[in-house]
């Protein structure tokens, strides 16, 4: 199974200039894992990031994820080639499906062997998920194996901890993916995390990255700005006590904030919103 990096570099949002600079940014502070996907719109921003910067291929890991459009065995392949044109490479390092094909129009197992057909030809080093549900985790497995399976990319932070997700991947040696690990900003206002970034002269950002890394899952925060690019690798040597990691455990709130109307019938992650809010009515944008 391959290493997927424990710290790496968001893109979701990112267009253009922006995404260059960031993802650019982010190579020259020392990020070598970039997270793309084809609905991002800007591999090829990325693309131009990763040449412009003098980091070698080989210390860059690079994942894209396959639009739900593409998930057809017809269409996989001819997309995953395009991603590749548009960032400039011969081969991703990892390559998701990005969320399960809504109301199941393309089964799972054919996008699974599709994916796999396509590690078969050399156009990706390895292949996974993101977004899957535990049910659609075991179809997956059934598929390909659950050692084809590098990782389940999915919302994960200290709001909403997905516990069963994680464990359920865990015992099929699955790794996780933590996306959204600062919650868009939310818990960097969190007074508990505020109390253990105070004590251990950390930022926030540094102790929500540091607890996601503590769990085992690699994270994927994103920034525009070169100061909290910089400051969220420092994460990397940031270490929390049990207490501390008990403290934010406690947080948990179930408090999904991607959640478009295509979205599978979530595995509840401890317990269930207490009521819908604007951030889990589904009014997200699908990414
Ligand atoms: N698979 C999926 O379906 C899926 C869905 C969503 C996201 N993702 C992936 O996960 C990545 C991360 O998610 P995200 O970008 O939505 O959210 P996030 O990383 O949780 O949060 C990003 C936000 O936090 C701010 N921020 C970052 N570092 C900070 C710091 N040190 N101090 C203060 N603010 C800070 C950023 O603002 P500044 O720019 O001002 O720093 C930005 O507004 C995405 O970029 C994408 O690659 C995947």
């Amino acid at each position: 199974m391959i290493a997927i990096p424990r710290l790496g570099l968001g893109t979701f949002r990112l267009q253009g200039r922006q995404a260059i600079d960031s993802v650019g940014m982010g190579l020259e502070l020392g990020y070598r894992h970039i997270d793309t996907a084809q609905i991002y719109g800007n591999e090829a921003e990325v693309g131009e990031a990763l040449q412009a910067s003098r980091v070698a291929r080989g210390e860059v890991f690079v994942t894209t994820k396959i639009w739900t459009e593409n998930l057809g065995a017809d269409k996989l392949v001819a997309s995953l080639k395009e991603s590749l044109r548009k960032l400039r490479l011969e081969q991703l390092d990892l390559t998701l499906i990005h969320w399960p094909s809504p109301h199941d129009a393309v089964p799972v197992a054919e996008s699974m062997q599709a994916l796999l057909a396509a590690r078969e030809q050399g156009l990706t080093g390895a292949i996974g998920v993101s977004n899957f549900t535990n049910a659609l985790l075991a179809q997956a497995i059934d598929a390909v194996g659950a050692a084809n399976i590098a990782t389940n990319q999915v919302e994960l932070h200290p709001f909403l901890q997905n516990r069963g997700v994680a464990a359920f991947a865990r015992e099929h040696g699955i790794h996780v993916t933590a996306y959204m690990p600062l919650a868009y900003g939310k818990v960097l206002a969190d007074p508990v995390i505020g109390a253990v970034a105070a004590r251990l002269r950390a930022t926030p950002a540094q102790v929500a990255l540091a607890w996601s890394m503590a769990k085992g899952y690699a994270a994927i925060p994103s920034s525009t700005r070169r100061e909290n690019l910089a400051a969220n690798l420092g994460a990397l040597d940031l270490r929390l006590s049990g207490d501390d990691i008990a403290a934010i455990d406690a947080l948990e709130r179930g408090e999904r904030l991607v959640s478009p109307d295509f979205a599978p019938a979530w595995d509840q992650s401890l317990r269930r919103p207490a009521f819908p809010t604007p951030d889990n009515a589904g009014k997200s944008p699908p990414r």
